[in-house]
């Protein structure tokens, strides 16, 4: 099975990057991205790309135009391509069953359904976005009531580990590659196709084959034990705090231990992103569907600590400032769920933000890539109204427009820059006592009290 002609449906955060390696590390095989959003195709196609990913640039201008293409015509896209990755967004369901824990499956249907009209001849479908177990079933189904006589499809499972920010060096030298499939002839011709693909780069000794359902279930088990550290680690920030220990310490001591591991131990103020969430409330709705309660329970609490670690911090701020910030105005650094990205869905600054605006606060945001609209609307979506958000929250252009005439000082991503403020600047700018907050400990504790500063920085005890 020979694979000439890719399709991806999804030109997001996942499709574009995933497509541009493919076709900048396979000149031979002609890839085409495909989505309904016209202007986000039209980014893809400018110089400013709708993904801010540091190296990613260079990756699409060493593919675009040549074997590498955006385009908003997803039928023909489709018809012509050997093998079509589906790379679509799979949303926490908001309504009716299973609202607020399982994936809201639409836009996986419909881009099934899609495939299933336009299809002759023989298409391998791949699953990208992170879907539920036992979405291949639906898809397989979808596609052999819709499609003619002649068109015959196996369906893969090929979940993607990439994550923000570090995309592109994620997809040129990933840990892993997984990839499932049937264990039938077809299913295992369908799964080499695809591992060949891979192999022009990575070694094969990375790319796992396994069958569906290990594969689809072991993108949600991989977020959800990284979630579950972070979770560990702030509830022991928390710990820390009350004893006087040092989060840092205790991360740099347990990490030692190999068994343990030293990375994803860094507390913050909470973990956001597309992915960590949604993923453990999918988890959770499986277990419970498939009659799995004390399971669900375990791993629902991930997610209640992360939500108790943001709710504390603003708890933190508003009886440090006096048990009320009403109308005064607070410097918040960072909007994005983490540095070196402008994706802010789930970003814990946007919950920091809205709680701190339900106390009547004046918000200075600032963040080096998030667009001023973007912040706005975020703040929007979870209930912060048109008139608050008018009147009391101004974004802006640097840090230390933010800090001017400021009671507070917060730090919500940890942004590289943020770690070379120069603090004796920001404490002349600020009113006193020069309040901070630092929930990512980008800021040195020591040098904020030598200056003068009343300082917090999560996890670290006083
Ligand atoms: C995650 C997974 O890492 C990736 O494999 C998967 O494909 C998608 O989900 P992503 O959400 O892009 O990737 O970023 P990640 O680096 O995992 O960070 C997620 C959140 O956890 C961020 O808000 C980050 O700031 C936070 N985090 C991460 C911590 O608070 N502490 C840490 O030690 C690590
Ligand atoms: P992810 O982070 O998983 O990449 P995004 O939400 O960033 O998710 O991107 C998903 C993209 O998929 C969106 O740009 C959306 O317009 C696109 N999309 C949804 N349904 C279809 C479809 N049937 N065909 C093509 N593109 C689609």
């Amino acid at each position: 099975m020979k694979i000439n002609s890719i399709c991806c449906l999804g030109a997001g955060y996942v499709g574009g990057p995933t497509m541009a390696m493919i076709a900048s590390k396979c000149p031979h095989i002609q890839v085409t991205v495909a989505d309904m959003n016209a202007q986000r195709v039209d980014a893809w196609n400018s110089d400013v790309l709708p993904v801010y990913e540091p190296g990613l640039d260079a990756v699409v201008a060493s593919a675009r135009g040549r074997n590498l293409h955006f385009t908003t015509e997803i039928r023909a896209a489709v018809a012509a391509a050997d093998l079509i990755f589906v790379s679509v967004g799979t949303p926490t369901k908001s309504y009716g069953i299973g609202a607020g824990r399982a994936a809201d499956l639409r836009y996986v249907e419909s881009a099934a359904r899609l495939i299933a009209e336009v299809s002759h001849g023989h298409k391998i479908i791949v699953e990208k976005s992170t879907i539920p177990v036992k979405t291949a079933s639906a898809i397989k189904a979808i596609l052999a009531a819709n499609s003619s006589s002649e068109a015959t499809f196996d369906v893969l499972s090929n979940p993607e580990f990439l994550a923000e920010g570090t995309a592109v060096a994620d997809l040129e030298n990933p840990d892993r590659i997984l990839i499932g499939g049937e264990l039938t002839p077809g299913g295992n011709a369908a799964v080499e196709a695809l591992v060949s693909i891979y192999a022009q780069w990575i070694p094969r000794q990375r790319i796992l084959t396994t069958n569906l359902w290990s594969s689809e279930l072991s993108k949600l088990v991989a977020n959800a034990f990284l979630a579950q550290r972070i979770s560990s680690i702030n509830s022991i920030s928390a710990l820390c705090e009350a004893t006087g220990a040092d989060v840092d310490e205790v991360a740099s001591a347990i990490g030692m231990d190999s068994r343990i591991g030293p990375k994803f131990l860094k507390a913050s103020v909470g973990f956001g992103g597309s992915c960590f969430q949604k993923d453990i409330l999918n988890l959770v709705y499986l277990c419970e569907s498939f009659g799995l309660p004390h399971v669900a329970e375990y791993w629902r609490q991930v997610v209640h600590l992360n939500d108790w670690q943001k709710s504390r911090f603003v708890e933190k701020i508003v009886r440090t400032l006096f048990n009320t910030v009403n109308n005064k105005r607070i410097a918040v650094l960072g909007f994005a769920f983490k540095k070196d990205t402008n994706d802010t869905r789930e970003s814990p600054a946007i919950y920091v933000c809205r709680d701190l605006l339900r106390e009547h606060a004046h918000l200075a945001i600032y963040d080096p890539r998030v667009s001023p609209d973007a912040i706005r609307n975020d703040l929007a979506h979870v209930g912060v109204s048109p008139e608050l958000i008018a009147t009391n929250v101004e974004i802006s252009t640097n840090p230390y427009a933010a800090a001017a005439g400021a009671h507070a000082l917060v730090t919500l991503t940890e942004w590289d820059e943020f770690r070379t403020l120069d603090l004796p600047r920001i404490y002349d700018l600020m009113l006193k006592p020069a309040f901070v907050f630092d929930g990512r400990a980008v800021l040195s504790n020591e040098s904020l009290t030598a200056l003068g500063f009343e300082s917090f920085v999560i996890g670290k005890g006083q």
